[in-house]
């Protein structure tokens, strides 16, 4: 994926906020990509544009051959649905549903046939340590679970490229750690991209390439010691 020159302007009641300025980035397959910056910086905002869940004022979004500002609604919740993995701070599980049933949404989504979809639940949900908790619903999980079946609902269609928003910001530490060795794990089995925003340089470490997002715009800091 390959954005370009992308700005975005919050108006509003208050003063219009030109919240990104000309960010420019490429995602390749299976890259770890971290970006950091300070509260406010607009790196929720970038990661809403890039994942097509916002649309920018300016700039192109090129995701193979396919232009984003090219595509309706209708299309871009489509391509969000096949290609694009989120996980948020706060883990939107339907309170209603169960683990392995949350799973399932994306797959119902996409018209995939319930063997399929059931077959690749259970998997996932194992891969994240879940087997036992398939049938328990959201309240009846830690904070850690309910996130972690977050990240097997997201990786329901095999999506290129995993948007993560402050994931572990609401963990402890064990399960930060626990959270941030599973997406890493993912990574590897799954050969998804991740883009990985966090406040905390500890976390951006894990990332072989970290972003800033600065003054509305990105840039790649040095390498520590240089
Ligand atoms: N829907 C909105 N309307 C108006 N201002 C917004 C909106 N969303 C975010 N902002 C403002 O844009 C800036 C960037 O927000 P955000 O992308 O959430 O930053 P970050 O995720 O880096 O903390 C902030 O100043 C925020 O107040
Ligand atoms: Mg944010």
């Amino acid at each position: 994926m390959t954005a370009v020159n992308i700005h975005k302007t919050y108006t509003g009641k208050a003063e219009p906020v030109h919240v990104l300025r000309g960010v420019d980035i490429t995602i390749n397959r299976n890259d770890l990509a971290a970006i950091v910056g300070a509260s406010g910086s607009g790196k929720s905002t970038l990661l809403h544009i890039l994942g097509g869940l916002d649309r920018p004022d300016e700039g192109t979004i090129r995701f193979r051959d396919t232009d984003l500002s090219k595509m309706d609604d209708e299309a871009l919740a489509g391509f969000r649905n096949r290609n694009i993995g989120f996980v948020f701070q706060f883990h939107h599980l339907l309170p209603e549903f169960t683990a392995l049933e949350n799973v399932f949404m994306p797959g119902l989504i996409a018209g995939k046939t319930m063997p399929e979809i059931r077959q690749r639940a259970e998997y996932l949900l194992e891969q994240t340590g879940l087997k036992n908790r398939m049938d328990h619903r959201p309240s009846e999980l830690s904070g850690g679970e309910q996130q972690r079946v977050a990240v097997a609902r997201a990786l329901m269609n095999e999506p290129e490229i995993i948007m993560a928003d402050e994931p572990t910001g609401n963990l402890d530490e064990a399960n930060t750690d626990k959270l941030l060795s599973l997406l890493l794990d993912i990574r590897e089995k799954e050969q998804t991209a991740i883009v990985l925003i966090t406040h905390d340089h500890r976390i951006a470490g894990i990332a072989p390439t970290v972003h800033r997002l600065q003054r509305g715009q990105l840039e790649r800091p040095a390498e520590p010691n240089s």
